[in-house]
Order: C-alpha cells, then structure tokens, then sequence
C-alpha cells in the first residue's frame, strides 16, 4: 500500500516535472533524477532507439554500457516483445546484460512514440533481489504513458 501511495504521487510529479518543456534529453534526466531519489534504485535510466540499437540516454547512477542490440539483454528483449519485463533475480534471466556486477533485479518498460513505434526503454536496476512486481510494472508503465505523451509523441522530438 505504501508503494502504491509512493507511485500515486511520482506519476502526478513526473507530469508536472515534464509537461510543457520541449527538450527531450533535460526532461528524461529529471525524470531519471526524480525516479531514482525517491525510490532509492540503484540505476535508474533511458536506452533509446536508433536503428536496430538502443543507445545510452539519460541515466542516473553507475557507468552503463552504451550500446544494445535489439533482442540482447533485458532491455533488447523487452524492445524485441514490446512488454515489460520484470526480472526478480538477474543470474536467471539468459543473456542478461550486465552493467554493474552489483545488480540484483530489474524492471525494463518500453517507450512508444506517436506511431506505436517502440521509441527507447526504462530501465530500472537494483542491488536487492525482486525488489520489482505487478505494482512495480503497473505504475512505471503508468508514468511511461506520461513520458510517451510529454517526450516521445510531440512533432521532432525523438520519434
Ligand atoms: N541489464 C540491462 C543492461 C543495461 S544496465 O542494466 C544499465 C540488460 O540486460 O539489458
């Protein structure tokens, strides 16, 4: 329940962190910034599309590898299947890309552009074992959809 009030109040934060602002990059690094110092993560960032890769965007935490193909890793899997992907404990998930040896679990949920067109991911790590579940899933696919209509849906920007 606690979660859920946490995330209630993130969504309507995000929004009002990002609406009206016409630069995409300050926009995902605050968003970035704002997710990760609330909810305490341990990597808290974008990979966004370009080609049949997705490149390093906006983050915070650790170093992270700059570039994925599509269907490698976490984040290349759920761009691939177009879902969120929750992975309770990284050693078991094939091919899992690891950036920080000290990573545990992780959340990746696609991004759309203004076509339906997968546009990048969030991606979400962190150093306990499934820390991330439905609720995790629900409400960061939530703030995905305030992300997709602040960022990735208006005319020239990253689309
Ligand atoms: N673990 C990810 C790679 C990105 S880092 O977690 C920042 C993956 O397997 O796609």
């Amino acid at each position: 329940m606690e979660k859920e009030k946490t995330y209630q109040l993130l969504l309507k934060q995000v929004e009002s962190l990002i609406e009206g602002e016409n630069n995409a990059v300050g926009q995902l690094a605050n968003t970035a910034a704002l997710l990760h110092e609330t909810m305490g993560w341990w990597w808290t960032g974008f990979y966004l599309v370009n080609g049949d890769t997705l490149q390093l965007g906006p983050f915070q935490g650790p170093i992270a590898c700059y570039n994925i193909k599509r269907g490698r890793g976490v984040c290349g899997t759920a761009w691939q299947e177009d879902r969120t992907i929750v992975v309770p404990d990284v050693e078991q998930f094939p091919g899992h890309i690891a950036c920080s040896s000290l990573s545990r679990s992780e959340i990746v949920v696609p991004l759309h552009d203004g076509e339906g067109n997968i546009a990048g991911v969030l991606d979400i790590d962190s150093k306990e074992i499934a820390t991330f579940d439905e609720v995790d899933a629900h409400w960061l696919e939530e703030i995905a959809r305030v992300i997709e209509r602040h960022v990735f849906t208006r005319s020239g920007q990253c689309s």
